[in-house]
């Protein structure tokens, strides 16, 4: 399957198109540009390791307030996955079409998989621009989740061909500190930002921070807007 240019919305974003989807064994696949056909990758969620998660660094980020968590950049449905299989309602907000696609794939397949049906029905896909959809969506949410691409580093390991290839889908989301402001617009009363070790945060000084072995939890509570006991 080929795929042209979708319909995104109306804020400036440009997704790159030199990724291609294409059908592999009956699920729905993005391969690179270089890439030949019918190598595919596809998404498997139920490959995720959803044991022991009551101490996982996101889902401890997250933590127990009422109400759905928003990830407003879904991406592969990685965290998503974790949350929702930690007990979560998510609503996983992803703009780029093939990403989108993919992992609509995904979700359907694990809707139609018995033990994996559970998890999947917590999960709801929205195509959108978070940026604007957070208005409706952030409605009666206890959290976002922002984890837009990493920034470039001077050295890096060779990252996995699946993150290889979202990065040559999406590049960088330049506009990923409007999406943050965009998040703390909202009546959500905790707002997470995941970030790389050595990265600065993506907006003021987080209020908490979580760390784990690869990444960094930013969290900005907003006591205010959190429900009364
Ligand atoms: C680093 S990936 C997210 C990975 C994801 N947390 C996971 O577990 O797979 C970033 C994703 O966010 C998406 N994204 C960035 N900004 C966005 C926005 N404003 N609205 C919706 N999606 C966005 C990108 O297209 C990309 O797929």
């Amino acid at each position: 399957m080929e795929c042209t240019a979708a319909r995104i919305g109306d804020l400036p974003h440009n997704p790159r198109m030199g990724v291609t989807l294409e059908t592999v064994d009956g699920r729905v696949a993005m391969r690179g540009a270089g890439d030949a056909p019918g190598s595919g990758v596809s998404i498997d969620l139920g490959a995720i390791d959803v044991r022991a998660l009551g101490g996982h660094p996101l889902v401890r980020a997250v933590g127990k307030g009422p109400g759905p968590v928003i990830d407003a950049t879904a991406g592969l449905g990685g965290d998503a996955w974790i949350l929702a299989a930690s007990g979560r309602s998510v609503v996983a907000i992803e703009r780029h079409p093939h990403i989108h696609a993919l992992l609509d794939d995904a979700l359907a397949r694990a809707r139609a998989t018995p033990t994996l049906a559970h998890v999947a029905a917590r999960i709801t896909l929205l195509h959108a621009d978070a940026r604007r959809a957070l208005t409706d969506a952030a409605q009666g949410a206890w959290s976002i989740l922002v984890d837009p691409m990493f920034p470039p580093k001077a050295k890096s390991a060779l990252a996995p061909r699946d993150i290889r290839l979202v990065k040559e889908a999406v590049g960088e989301d330049p506009d990923a500190a409007d999406l943050l402001v965009a998040a703390l617009a909202t009546a959500a009363p905790r707002i997470i930002v995941k970030r790389p070790h050595e990265a600065p945060p993506l907006g003021s000084v987080p209020h908490h921070v979580i760390e784990s072995r690869l990444v960094r939890y930013d969290i900005y509570d907003r006591p205010h807007l959190m429900p009364k006991p």
